[in-house]
């Protein structure tokens, strides 16, 4: 890849797009800078009427309401589930009853690696009219009654930031859609507008997926329902290891398959609960996701805050992740297991064969 030259917006772009929208199942996609951006552009080229509110989770990364924000338009907080901990379909409901003003879109998050539940929140937005993104961040891979989430939505947009369950070596996103005139809106818009080579017909921006990430990730997406299996083994371990200790573990939904990017339990006793928690995974974080939480959501909201702790099933499989790559990168060389960076000296030589996917 380094040898062609071409290091943005290449073959390598190219071929994770159409693999990527292949493996979720949705016709196109579009590969731009982040997770953030990939949501700013969604919802830009969905032209909703400026000022209108997009109604989402209070409780997500701050990303979701950021990028409501920075795409002009007003984010409307709402409540989640208790034990799955996404969008409650009974909470939109309330807020379609009694809008405080337009309401144009709805962006459900599938928060730690699992579906909210889109049954029931489907319906809603047809009912009235509102378009669907797929925050899916969090839930690479994962289902829902058979179908991947991200081929549920209008759009669905994803982060690629490397800790997340299909991570690139530095940041990435990706928008998949199924309309083929969004999808040549949001090649537009990640690319200053262009309809054509200097041919700006909007207002666009500098939003690329570069070719090293793109080819990071194709090698990664072969790999990522094993790696996804291996997450889901961990989180078996962690229910048995938590199972008599009075925390709330998660919940996991019915004829869904979570792909746990967090497993994260519910405690009253943060503190008094850590040593057993770190007994089990030493690399135990806490999680700062809340933000907006105490500031605009409802009461039942607010009594959850404080009550999270996060563990790291990332930090358990980044190693074995890593070597995957560098053990199928062109000229690799090293054992697998030990090599810490792509094997770049095999640039010197002749030219590297085709990436094994
Ligand atoms: C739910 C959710 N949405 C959006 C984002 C934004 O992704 P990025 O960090 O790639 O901009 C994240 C990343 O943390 C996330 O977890």
């Amino acid at each position: 890849m380094l040898e062609s030259g071409r290091y943005i917006l290449g073959e390598e772009v190219a071929g994770f797009e159409h693999e990527f929208g292949a493996y979720i199942g949705q016709r196109h996609g579009i590969g731009v800078a982040s997770g953030t951006d990939a949501l700013v552009l969604g919802l830009k080229a969905l032209d909703l009427p400026p000022d209108s509110y997009v109604a989402t989770v209070s409780h997500t990364a701050v990303a979701t309401v950021a990028a409501i924000e920075l795409a002009g338009l007003k984010p409307l907080l709402l409540d989640i589930e208790r034990d799955t901990m996404t969008l409650d379909p009974k909470a939109l409901a309330r807020a379609l009853e009694k809008p405080p003003g337009k309401i144009s879109a709805v962006i459900p998050v599938h928060l730690y690696g699992q579906a909210a539940d889109l049954g029931a929140i489907l319906p809603l937005a047809a009912k009235h009219g509102l378009k669907l993104i797929e925050d899916c961040a969090q839930c690479h891979g994962a289902s829902l009654g058979g179908k991947r989430l991200g081929s549920f939505g209008d759009l669905s947009c994803f982060s690629f930031y490397p800790t997340k369950n299909l991570g690139a070596f530095g940041d990435g996103g990706a928008v998949l859609a199924g309309d083929p005139g969004l999808a040549a809106r949001l090649t537009a818009l990640r690319e200053y507008g262009w309809h054509a080579r200097y041919v700006s017909e909007r207002p666009g921006m500098n939003s690329r997926l570069d070719e090293l990430q793109a080819a990071v990730l194709r090698v990664k997406l072969a790999d990522l329902d094993a790696s996804n299996a291996r997450r889901a083994s961990i989180a078996d371990r962690y229910d048995r290891g938590l199972k008599d200790t009075g925390l709330v573990l998660p919940a996991r939904r019915k004829a869904a398959t979570h792909v746990f990017h967090q497993y994260v339990v519910r405690t009253a006793k943060r503190t008094a609960s850590r040593p057993v928690i770190v007994k089990l995974s030493p690399n135990v974080t806490s999680i700062a996701q809340m933000a907006y939480v105490a500031q605009e959501a409802g009461a039942d909201a607010i009594s959850l805050v404080n009550t999270f702790v996060a563990m790291a099933i990332d930090a358990e499989t980044r190693r074995p992740r890593i070597a995957t790559v560098a053990a199928r990168a062109p000229g690799a060389s090293r054992p697998q297991g030990t090599p810490r960076r792509l094997p770049l000296a095999g640039l010197e030589r002749s030219a590297p064969p085709p990436l094994a996917r």
